[in-house]
């Protein structure tokens, strides 16, 4: 039995029981006005003691989208997948569940429609798994929230979860720039370096990250003063280069006496308690930790103003990792292990191998243990005390609306850029995530493809993952092909793991440090295109990456999984396989201008029929197409994003008719644009005759662009190409 409400003329909530109020959803429920309803649409729904499945048929052809970050194909068909929140670095094909939790799916077929079940701990989606037409999801509870959106229009249905959810965050202009990382960089002196090799060898940069070791024993909110002796001097010093510094946050406070943070934290009662009612100990990085209890009103408050020790130092940038929370191990785990060795010494001679096998499951089953998430307690602002296991894929989000809430307040009117491992629906709103710990493995460009357009749809836009790979080690070629990709995600940096082999640009050879700065360049030439199509999407609610399915008829594009639309007018096919001179495109439905991008000054164009093409991209190449009647912005690339007064736009155009443009900017740092402070060029060109008839118009009440000319090269069906300029 469910109460059903109706949230839009197009989204419907049928809620079961009490369900948690986890924060996901930010629209008006009414509880006034639900109404009993026995039966849901699309499902039939099956109660059993301890939790209800729901089952739908799907038609043969039908395409499943959706659950964000997942592993396994863009269509979701054929696989089961988990949502519990995991720190899991092995993202292996066999693998159900990672760091974020994403219970949405859009099933695009005979009958079109979308859901969401809020409910923030195990449930499980059998996507045509056991049974290859039957989707069935399990929740094992009778409590919880099941949203569904009736509209067989898939970008809509994005827009009702939007609107259920909140509108995506917004970072600032420079985190659009490329990013530099690694774990770790373990001195001051060694980031200064790095952000020096940046310019000398004249590549692009916006960001370094310091990652667990700039800390005091890893105690968050320290920093070491052996190896960083003026932090604060770095942010600064750097800062004057363009190079803006993101430190890691991990939740776990080290349990260290006359440490403030973890003597304020036990003094207030802030971190989970164990069955015991003691502060729970977990240990990670830190060693033995508590975490903090991120549920509670009074604890976010208190970690959101920690945030100031960094903006004090003029830091806009956290990234926040660790949060599912990952677990080393527990003292009960210890114990698991010890009692493995006591059978071992009590067992017989013929015991002995089970007995020795015992041991090493057990001691190498010591993380991220089910056991140990239900062994402690949240208590909410009310007093109620939960289960975390209850709540488990909540403990990211709500570290993220700590740190986003202190922020905040800390930066009234600025923006920053603020990065979780964990997520829960809703996330998006405040911040962001990366794709979480890859491998430097061809299989994970791919994931990394589909996994953007997954993340996409559910109002993550600004995301991507470790660029080259994060474990492993990455050979020049794979990094040269995963810098052509990051440069069309919105997120783009490079982060690799202690102990593998070098990832900045410049630790492998001439011809590969040269191709990929060329790659940074393209993608700081396109950063007008990107900021102005980003916020553009912001804006009208429509993901910034789109697979080609949503935007085209043609059937043919549900099977390609492997390009992607960046923004409106551009279509992205990287290649993300190892020896490959080229790969096959399929372009629909219209003629494309195809770019073989790889120097941005070099623009070698092509037009295409659509259809299947085999395209030709050498190592240092990347397949770019443009859209009929769609066009491109670009600029002069510069060392850092703001460096200098963008004055000259460049319009690369393909026109058979018509093509309108509306070019958006504002100041990039503050949140001014929501004052209605920003800037538009309305940019339309028509065929006429041989050539092009161009108009602009400029909308800029409170002078913020600095452009003066805009040249424009405009490419017909022909492939024949005009070039003009206007001054504006
Ligand atoms: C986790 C993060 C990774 C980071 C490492 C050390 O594995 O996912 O990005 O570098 O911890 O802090």
């Amino acid at each position: 039995m469910f109460t059903k409400f109706g949230v839009s003329n197009l989204t419907s909530l049928y809620r079961s029981g009490k369900p948690f109020a986890t924060g996901a959803v930010i629209a008006t429920i009414d509880e006034s006005k639900f109404q009993q309803v026995s039966t849901l649409p699309h499902f039939d729904v099956e109660e059993t003691e301890d939790s209800v499945i729901f089952t739908h048929k799907m038609a043969k052809g039908d395409v499943v989208y959706g659950l964000g970050e997942s592993l396994g194909p863009l269509n979701k068909r054929g696989r089961i997948y988990r949502m519990y929140s995991t720190d899991d670095p092995e993202h292996t094909p066999d693998k159900k569940s990672l760091y974020g939790s994403h219970p949405f799916l859009i099933i695009d077929g005979v009958s079109t429609f979308g859901l969401l079940v809020d409910y923030p701990s195990e449930i499980i989606f059998d996507v045509g798994f056991t049974n290859k037409d039957i989707l069935k999801i399990t929740i094992p509870s009778h409590n919880f929230d099941f949203y569904i959106f009736e509209t067989d229009d898939k970008q809509k249905i994005v827009e009702e979860y939007l609107q259920l959810t909140g509108k995506p965050y917004i970072p600032p202009k420079w985190a659009f720039g490329f990013q530099q990382s690694r774990w770790s960089y373990f001195s001051e002196n060694e980031i200064r370096d790095v952000a020096s090799k940046f310019r000398e060898l004249s590549i692009p940069c916006d960001v370094i990250y310091t990652d667990i070791d700039y800390m005091e024993r890893y105690k968050v909110f320290t920093t070491d003063k052996m190896r960083f002796p003026d932090y604060a001097s770095m942010v600064k010093d750097l800062a004057k280069e363009g190079i803006k510094i993101v430190p890691i946050i991990d939740p776990g406070v080290r349990i260290e006496e006359g440490y403030p943070v973890y003597e304020e934290g036990k003094r207030n009662g802030y971190f989970c308690k164990g069955k015991d009612g003691k502060d729970y100990v977990a240990a990670v990085w830190p060693g033995l930790t508590h975490f903090p209890d991120f549920l509670n009103s009074d604890v976010r408050t208190w970690w959101g103003e920690k945030y100031k020790f960094f903006t004090d130092m003029g830091i806009r940038g956290i990234w926040n990792d660790m949060n599912e929370p990952a677990v080393f191990y527990t003292l009960d785990g210890v114990n698991r292990v010890v009692r493995t060795i006591e059978e071992f010494e009590k067992s017989d001679e013929e015991d002995k191998l089970d007995a020795v096998l015992n041991v090493r499951d057990a001691a190498s089953n010591m993380a991220v243990k089910r056991e140990d998430y239900k062994s402690f307690y949240h208590r909410l602002d009310d007093g109620t005390i939960v289960n975390h296991d209850d709540v488990h894929n909540l403990y990211g989000f709500y570290m993220t609306k700590a740190a986003a809430d202190g922020l905040s307040k800390l930066l009234p009117g600025e923006r920053y850029l603020l990065l979780s491992r964990s997520s829960y629906p809703g996330l998006h709103r405040m911040g962001t995530i990366w794709m979480g710990d890859n491998k430097s493995w061809w299989e994970h460009m791919l994931a990394n493809i589909r996994m953007l357009q997954s993340l996409n749809m559910m109002g993550f836009f600004y995301t991507g993952a470790d660029v080259g790979g994060f474990g492993s080690d990455a050979s020049p070629e794979l990094l040269i092909r995963w810098m052509e990709l990051g440069a069309f995600t919105p997120y783009f940096r490079n982060h690799s793991a202690l102990g593998t082999r070098p990832q900045e640009l410049w630790q492998f050879d001439e011809e590969t440090l040269n191709i990929t700065r060329d790659i940074v360049r393209l993608r700081y030439a396109f950063l007008p295109y990107t900021y102005s199509e980003f916020m553009n999407a912001v804006e009208t609610s429509t993901p910034f990456v789109m697979p080609l399915s949503f935007v085209f008829e043609d059937e043919r594009t549900k099977d390609i999984e492997d390009q992607y639309m960046y923004g409106s007018s551009l279509m992205v096919a990287p290649v993300h396989e190892q020896n490959k001179k080229g790969r096959y495109v399929y372009l629909p439905e219209s003629k494309w201008l195809n770019w073989i991008a790889s120097k941005y000054e070099d623009r070698e164009m092509k037009v295409y029929e659509p259809g299947d093409h085999y395209i030709k991209a050498d190592l240092h190449e990347i397949p770019l197409f443009i859209k009929q009647n769609g066009m491109i912005v670009l600029t002069e690339p510069m060392n850092y994003v703001g460096e200098r007064y963008v004055t000259e736009l460049t319009v690369v155009g393909f026109v058979t008719g018509h093509a309108h443009y509306d070019y958006y900017d504002d100041d990039g740092t503050s949140l001014n644009y929501l004052k209605g402070e920003y800037a538009n060029i309305s940019i339309d060109i028509a065929k006429e005759g041989k050539g092009f008839k161009i108009n602009l118009r400029k909308n800029d009440p409170n002078d913020i662009l600095k452009i003066k000319k805009v040249r424009f090269e405009i490419y017909d069906d022909q492939g024949n190409i005009q070039i003009s300029s206007k001054m504006i």
